[in-house]
């Protein structure tokens, strides 16, 4: 199975909006000058340098090596660790993670290392792909691979969980939830949505022969084009978030 691979030149072509639109989960976490956070999934670490402007002591971890590459070219701490196998022991009084935990799915671990790694009080405050995100886009994507003769249900790398699941998976691991926030956030992209498919759905893309990518990538942008095309403001994904706050007892 192909997996996601981040380039940065490409990511701050077609991706920037992903932390543009971290405004609100940043809020969330109101972080303070002289707080030991931990950035999950920093990428290039655009939200990372938001959080060392705001005075606290960053650690930023990501999977992808480039990714690590562009947010140490920053000045930021930035070490390449994977989520399911932190290493890291009640160090943190938050840990903060934007548009990543869609990506795992293994929550469970996860979340697991997440509380290992954060003091007691503190606080874990995320947001990620919830319940019915990109919907449109991910049937598209399944339909096209099977008129392949590929399962794309297996394909799919998306974890996009509902609130209630969410909670439990955070409160099985011994967090107190105080908000958690499922909303819909149609989102304007920056380009074609042929753009945000190479992005963002290369495990589809890796499935199909090379010979037959352009021609898959047309096939959904048309299936899609009805539900997500509007001829004046462009191509708007129909991005749902789910957002909270979770504290982990003193
Ligand atoms: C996101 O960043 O929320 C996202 C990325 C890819 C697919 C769906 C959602």
């Amino acid at each position: 199975m192909t997996t996601q691979h981040w380039d940065p030149d490409t990511y701050a072509r077609n991706a920037r909006f992903v932390s543009d639109l971290g405004a609100g989960v940043f809020a969330l976490l109101a972080p303070q000058p002289g707080e030991r956070v931990l950035d999950l999934g920093c990428g290039d670490g655009a939200l990372t340098e938001k959080l060392v402007a705001s005075g606290c002591r960053v650690t930023a971890v990501d999977s992808s090596a480039k990714q690590i590459g562009a947010a140490r070219a920053r000045g930021l701490d930035a070490r390449r660790a994977r989520a399911e196998t932190l290493p890291f022991q009640e160090e943190f009084d938050a840990v903060f993670s934007n548009a990543v935990l869609h990506w795992i799915p293994d929550a469970r671990a996860v979340i697991a290392c997440v509380h290992r790694a954060l003091k007691p009080g503190g606080r874990f405050v995320a947001e990620l792909g919830g319940a019915g995100c990109v919907e449109t886009v991910r049937l598209a994507l399944i339909a096209a691979a099977g008129r392949r003769g590929l399962d794309g249900a297996a394909l799919d790398p998306w974890f996009f969980p509902t609130g209630e699941a969410y909670r439990a998976l955070l409160e099985a691991q011994g967090f107190v939830v105080r908000t958690i926030e499922l909303f819909p956030r149609p989102t304007l992209l920056p380009g074609d949505i042929t753009d945000w498919l190479e992005t963002f759905a290369q495990p589809f893309l890796g499935a199909v022969a090379p010979g037959d990518r352009a021609g898959f990538i047309q096939e959904v942008r048309a299936a899609v084009a009805p539900a997500l095309l509007d001829p004046i403001h462009g191509w708007t994904a129909d991005y749902i978030r789910l957002r909270f706050d979770a504290h982990k007892a003193h």
